[in-house]
């Protein structure tokens, strides 16, 4: 089996945050998260069973997700995803604020609460199926992907993580000399189909369905798209 296939998968990188039985705030970063549902929206995440990350979710049933973009600092990842709650007061002198009582990171692409529904013990990970309760959108930059990590972040961060001193990240957007305008469209929640017809979205009949996946008008909601050139 050749792993360099698997590597290919496009994952996002995330911080979850979530609180220990003492109340103390916590998490990691992750990503194996994914949406998975979208009426009620819902998303999977997989934790390892041995992190302390797991260990809090397991006793709140809750946990919030803060979307990072290509331009997060490496430390903050060295912080989350080098070390262990266990050892140290993860959101210390990190700019937060709370969904409810659980903290998101002020400066992200966007960040949720979620509330577990269900749990399945895997080998080395559970698998979270949660429902959304609330999401709070963010900066409009670029998502950090896991293959972005990999070639830009990751030395960065374990280089962070010794202490040693770290040049900033190259994010491709600081490449990009155009700035990217976005604009609001009707987003298909299941297949991401962005509905581009000359009927006002809301004028379409109630039996309409997306052309893409053939889900109804339900699972649409309004999104900020990249727009198309020449807007
Ligand atoms: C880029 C990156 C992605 C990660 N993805 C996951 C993940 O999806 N699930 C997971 O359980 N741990 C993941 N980790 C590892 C945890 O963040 C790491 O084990 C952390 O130290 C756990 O801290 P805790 O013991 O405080 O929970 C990832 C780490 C990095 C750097």
């Amino acid at each position: 089996m050749d792993t360099n296939a698997l590597s290919k998968i496009s994952h996002g990188i995330y911080i979850v945050g979530v609180k220990d039985e003492n109340n103390r705030l916590c998490g990691c970063i992750v990503d194996a998260l994914m949406q998975v549902t979208a009426t009620p929206f819902g998303i999977a995440l997989c934790t390892n069973k041995k992190s302390y990350t797991t260990a809090c979710i397991k006793n709140a049933r809750e946990f919030t997700v803060s979307i990072l973009g290509e331009d997060a600092d490496p430390k903050l990842i060295a912080r989350f995803g080098l070390n262990s709650s266990r050892d140290i007061d993860k959101w210390q002198d990190v700019d937060y604020k709370l969904i409810d009582d659980l903290p998101v990171l002020t400066d992200c692409l966007g960040s949720f609460k979620v509330k577990v529904f269900h749990e399945l013990e895997l080998s080395t990970h559970i698998l979270w199926n949660c429902e959304v309760l609330d999401a709070v959108d963010g900066k409009d930059k670029t998502p950090m992907t896991y293959d972005f990590y990999r070639n830009n972040v990751s030395s960065l961060a374990r280089k962070a993580q010794k202490g040693e001193e770290i040049e900033p990240v190259k994010t491709q957007e600081a490449n990009n000399t155009q700035e990217e305008k976005f604009e609001l469209k009707w987003v298909c929640g299941v297949c991401g189909h962005v509905y581009d017809g000359e009927i006002p979205f809301e004028d379409l009949p109630g039996d309409w369905v997306c052309p893409d996946c053939f889900c109804g008008k339900e699972v649409f909601s309004q999104m900020k798209v990249k727009a198309s050139k020449g807007n």
